[in-house]
């Protein structure tokens, strides 16, 4: 299979922009090529100028973190930009297709809306792992992406290794691991097969397990070839120097990132042994990821009590297979013992 017979004829043709800091390589002490205010910002750092459009210093710690190439990692707005990323670089508007398993996480679909891209569903079986034979039967030569979420969001289980190699294997296009809530689990990251496989793509995100939602920073990891349209298409200087520098000292601690998913995981097991006591609970599904789906008797019901006590949770009813299932994330430990509290008056 050739990567670039799944690229869109006009990315594949494009002439991508060649900002100021891509075009002068060597040494200069005084920067008069990229129009911005040499005087300074109105803050002690220096944000009067352009970042580095390939963050290359983050990348080389993330390269040894995930023990990938820099060149392999594409740095984005979220690891929701490199989902948009992937519809422009892969699918041709009203052509193309690509395939997702309900229930999942929704911006597959919106970015599929948004792209004019036709959106095929293959349900998640009742073990909520893919069925393989009814994905291969939705594709055609116009099928670009398919989407593993593993752990999967809302169900917050992994997806079988045996499905995703088979899948791998037997489909042609692009296989997407969206691997955002791999750090809660026991499992390793397909990061480390994008060698084995030129089809497939995984993203993961500083979002969860290393508190940084607010900053905005996920990543796509592929082969050099993928991984250079996605550069391609971005916008020139898509990650801001605030960011990165705050990324850059985050990526330092791994110890916190570490207790974070030890402290999370620890109280998860509580929540569970808590949650199973509460009689309108009927099922609560294994979990690998920092939140829990849990079956209750009337999700609405339960819902709307929270809410009126000051507490969100989300109800998933409306997705596949998951009717009168909230999805509870893991909260600070007195945050899950609020909940619990609350629960219990409810009983
Ligand atoms: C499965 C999954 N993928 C991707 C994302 C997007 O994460 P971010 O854009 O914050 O990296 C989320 C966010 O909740 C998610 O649940």
């Amino acid at each position: 299979m050739l990567i670039t017979d799944l690229i869109r004829k006009s990315i594949l043709e494009l002439k991508p922009y060649s900002s100021a800091r891509d075009e002068f390589k060597g040494e200069a002490s005084v920067f008069l090529d990229a129009n911005e205010n040499s005087w300074g910002s109105p803050y002690p750092i220096a944000y009067n100028r352009y970042p580095d459009p390939l963050q290359k210093t983050i990348k080389n710690r993330l390269s040894a973190l995930k023990n990938v190439r820099p060149e392999q990692i594409f740095l984005g707005n979220g690891s929701d930009e490199a989902i948009d990323i992937l519809f422009r670089v892969f699918c041709e508007p009203g052509l193309d297709n690509v395939i997702i398993l309900p229930p999942t996480y929704g911006m597959y679909a919106v970015q599929g809306n948004i792209h004019g891209t036709e959106i095929r569903r293959a349900p998640l079986n009742d073990h909520f792992q893919p069925d393989v034979p009814a994905i291969l039967s939705l594709v055609d030569e116009r099928t670009k992406l398919l989407f593993l979420c593993s752990p999967n969001n809302p169900t917050g289980n992994l997806i079988s290794s045996d499905a995703v190699t088979e899948l791998l294997e037997k489909f042609k296009g692009i296989v997407v691991v969206d691997e955002a809530y791999i750090d809660f689990a026991n499992s390793v990251s397909w990061a480390n097969k994008t060698d084995e496989y030129p089809n497939l793509v995984v993203l993961q995100t500083l979002s969860k397990a290393w508190g940084l939602a607010g900053l905005r920073v996920g990543m796509a990891m592929s082969n050099e070839t993928i991984i250079g349209y996605f550069n391609k298409v971005k916008y020139p200087y898509n990650i801001g120097l605030a960011t990165l520098a705050i990324v850059e000292q985050a990526l330092q601690s791994e110890a916190q990132y570490r207790s974070f998913v030890e402290q999370l995981n620890a109280d998860k097991s509580i929540l569970k042994i808590e949650l199973a006591d509460l009689a309108f609970v009927e099922k609560i599904y294994p979990s690998d990821a920092n939140f829990i789906l849990v079956k209750v008797r009337d999700a609405q019901v339960v819902y709307d009590y929270l809410a009126q006590n000051g507490i969100i949770v989300r109800n998933r009813s409306k997705e596949v297979n998951c009717e009168n299932c909230l999805r509870i994330t893991i909260g600070t430990t007195a945050e899950n013992e609020q909940l619990i509290a609350l629960l219990k008056g409810m009983a």
